[in-house]
């Protein structure tokens, strides 16, 4: 039994989240992480059982104990609340979403020696969600940048590159056509790239013709910092080069909170069938407690992380059990008791 014990809360979600988040938690509990989970209300279920989307004990509970594992929630379309995500990551400024994507061990896909990190702003661009109807049959969206913002990204792109020994980093822009906002984002990171990290390789490329040279050699990239937007688009993009989004990790970091989920939405179109693939929500748990063990200085938290990552490598090289997104036709409970099996 572990000695210490973290708290962390849990946001179960909607559509998938119920499932892929119990998955998560089974297999780390399974592999001695030391962690007391928290469970808490967001998303659409949260309206019938406590009235709001995003009830303020939630972000309460996450401000004091400043880390959580969150599943996916659903967001109307054209109309009705304000994303519970931008709303979350707002509240609590979780500045940077920061999401690895690789290849696995055994899911073969059209590339090999992708190894990419995506850094993306995710506190402001279009998504202040300031829409306006000035006139009938007109309406505007405001898109904002701040220095503050833009800065601290950059700060953390490159900080991130220094920790884990990573080589460049190339910023995905548009500021030939959006000179403003997106000139003060290129500005900000230039400016942090040539005064603290001039080491670290620097890159601009306008996004459209990023995106072609993606899906030609994902391996010319190394970190990816990126507008909130762009980095949301192209986060779906990257997870296609590597087996989709069931296997997409991501974390969602402030300075005083981190929430962690994975890249992929509530998946309406599957939910309740025992198909998710709980991979890149177990993988946001890897994350989670890789940052507890640098936090805490938690040995427990660091092997859990080794032992689950050891199992998931080897049952996918195995290729034997794996759930329908990556050819298999294991349910989510099959392979997750396929990975404890392998812990
Ligand atoms: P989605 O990511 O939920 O689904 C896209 C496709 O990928 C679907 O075919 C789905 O079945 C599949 N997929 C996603 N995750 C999977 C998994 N773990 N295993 C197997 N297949 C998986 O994107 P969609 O359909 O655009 O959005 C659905 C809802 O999710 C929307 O309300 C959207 O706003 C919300 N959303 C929430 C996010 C979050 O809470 N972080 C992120 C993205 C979308």
């Amino acid at each position: 039994m572990p000695t210490e014990v973290i708290e962390a809360v849990l946001i179960a979600g909607d559509g998938i989240g119920p499932e892929v988040t119990a998955a998560a938690c089974e297999v780390m509990q399974a592999a001695g992480a030391p962690i007391k989970w928290l469970s808490m209300p967001a998303g659409v279920g949260a309206v019938a059982t406590h009235g709001d989307v995003l009830p303020e004990m939630t972000l309460a509970e996450l401000r004091r104990v400043g880390v959580g594992l969150k599943g996916p929630v659903g967001t109307p379309i054209g109309g009705g609340f304000r994303s519970v995500n931008v709303s979350l990551r707002k509240a609590l400024d979780l500045y940077a979403a920061v999401r690895p994507v690789r290849n696995l061990p055994g899911v073969k896909t059209r590339y090999e020696n992708v190894d990419l990190v995506i850094f993306r702003e995710n506190t402001e661009g279009l998504y202040t969600g300031i829409e306006n109807q000035v006139a009938p049959g007109v309406v505007t969206s405001m898109k904002v940048a701040t220095e503050t913002a833009c800065t601290r990204i950059a700060e953390s792109a490159f900080e991130y590159c220094v920790h884990r020994n990573r080589k460049k980093v190339s910023v995905f822009h548009k500021a030939n056509i959006m000179k403003l906002t997106d000139g003060l984002f290129l500005r900000c990171a230039k400016a942090v790239h040539d005064a603290k990290y001039p080491q670290i390789g620097y890159e601009e490329i306008i996004i459209d013709n990023a995106c072609m040279q993606l899906v030609r050699d994902p391996s010319r990239y190394d970190v990816l910092l990126m507008e909130n937007l762009y980095g949301d688009l192209v986060s779906d993009l990257c997870a296609g080069l590597v087996g989709g989004l069931g296997v997409v990790p991501g974390a969602n970091i402030g300075r005083d909170c981190a929430v962690f989920e994975a890249v992929h939405g509530s998946a309406p179109d599957i939910a309740g069938k025992g198909l998710a693939n709980p991979l890149a929500c177990l993988m946001s748990g890897v994350m989670m407690l890789n940052f507890l063990a640098e936090k805490h200085h938690s040995q427990p938290c660091r092997i859990a992380a080794e032992r689950i990552k050891g199992a998931y490598d080897h049952v996918l090289a195995e290729g034997k059990i794996r759930t329908r997104d990556l050819g298999g036709s294991a349910t989510t409970d099959e392979f997750t008791t396929a990975l404890i099996s392998s812990l």
